[in-house]
């Protein structure tokens, strides 16, 4: 049976070439790189060398990254190592739940946090972040691109009202990197989160870009590693997989790879809007990463159509991988004003760099007819066709 796989936001297929990079750490590159013998200094290389290629993705100096567990774990340290009991904090309401979770706690801990809201595309407002600062403002921490809907938030400006505010910015790249270009500077945040599965390198690596002078409490404590800001042995496979994902990423961007992968959704896009009626897309008219695109498929439950797609060979998501099954609709989409029905009749096709347009064509060969077959049986949608 074919089987399509347009869920690269959830997690992507790690590329040959990594795999090809992290194989020498199963076999005659075992080293721990802390060891001063000949062993450990060839690892500590390989790892030095996967940090050179973090940075280079993100435009910062090598020593200013930390290699972490994931973008669950750079989202924590950031926000949990800069802030103490009694400190404000500013994110918004569409936030992963990794940066979410992360400011309940704080919350429970005595920090206050003000969660602004986004308009009907999936944008904040910057002027909403201004007019949230107080003086006990410790932390800024909102997205670089969407999980659900790939809208790309408007950090440099909210970058330059934390600088001019002399409040911490931290934005979590995890759905950005490798899709758009990052350059730090640009961006002016202090702190910003990546995932190495995310970006074709395996799950359970990340790399946290912490500017230099940036004191952060550490979440673990161990040995000095990762000049003593994340204690434990390294991962050290996934942190070559990460860096080699890094570099890969960064010479697709420059020779401008990501436009067919946008050609490719915009024709999902296209296709479907034409073809199915009641359908359209969530957080169109906003910035997007080119790989994600969110439609709504009215008159049916969205997780009935991901089965009734997966049967099928095709896998796609309503959105956060997490709370796939959770019968709450999407706190994204419902933060952008969409009523709960259409929000559980939404669908995420996010594409990697595996794709195809043979895979496109099979997917859009498959949706239209699978959507009439579920409206067919949805009562809502029949009641509507009679009554107009
Ligand atoms: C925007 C965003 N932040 C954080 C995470 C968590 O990353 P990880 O799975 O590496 O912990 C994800 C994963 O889906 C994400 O999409």
């Amino acid at each position: 049976m074919r089987r399509v796989y347009l869920d690269n936001n959830a997690t992507t297929p790690v590329l040959p070439a990594v795999l090809e990079a992290m194989r020498p750490c199963f076999g005659e590159h075992f080293g721990n790189a802390s060891s001063i013998h000949h062993h450990g200094q060839e690892t500590r290389a390989a790892v030095e060398r996967a940090r050179e290629s973090v940075a280079a993705l993100l435009g910062c100096r090598a020593s200013e990254i930390v290699f972490t567990s994931g973008g669950t774990e750079g989202d924590n340290l950031a926000i949990s190592g800069l802030t103490c009991a009694g400190d404000h904090l500013i994110s918004s309401t569409i936030e992963h739940h990794a940066v979410l979770n992360s400011c309940k706690h704080l919350e429970s801990m005595g920090c206050e946090v003000t969660y602004v809201p986004v308009d009907g595309r999936g944008l904040v407002d910057p002027d909403d972040v201004l007019r949230a600062l107080r003086p006990s403002t410790k932390l800024i921490t909102i997205m670089m691109a969407n999980n659900e809907t790939g809208v790309l938030q408007p950090v440099e400006e909210i970058g330059k009202i934390a600088a001019e505010a002399d409040v911490y910015f931290h934005t979590d790249a995890v759905q950005a990197a490798g899709k758009v270009p990052i350059e730090v500077n640009r961006l002016g945040c202090d702190l910003l989160s990546i995932s190495g599965h995310k970006l074709h390198a395996p799950q359970g690596v990340g790399a946290i870009y912490v500017r230099k002078g940036t004191i952060l409490q550490p979440m673990f404590y161990g040995g000095s590693h990762e000049r003593s800001r994340r204690a434990g042995t390294e991962n050290v496979p996934g942190i070559i997989g990460l860096g080699k994902a890094a570099e890969l990423a960064r010479e697709a961007l420059e020779r401008g790879d990501l436009k067919r992968m946008s050609a490719m959704r915009d024709g999902i896009e296209q296709t479907i809007l034409s073809e199915v009626e009641a359908t359209g897309v969530n957080g169109e008219g906003a910035p997007r990463v080119p790989n994600t695109t969110n439609i709504h498929f009215d008159y049916i439950e969205g997780e009935a159509l991901v089965i009734a797609l997966d049967l099928k060979g095709l896998a796609v998501s309503t959105g956060a991988a997490c709370s796939s099954g959770a019968i709450e609709p999407s706190h994204v989409l419902t933060a952008m004003g969409l009523p709960p029905e259409i929000a559980r009749a939404s669908l995420r096709f996010s594409l990697g760099k595996q794709n195809s347009g043979e895979d496109i064509e099979f997917a859009l060969s498959l949706v239209p007819q699978t959507v009439a077959r579920l409206r067919e049986l949805s009562p809502v949608y029949n009641k509507t066709a009679v009554s107009s």
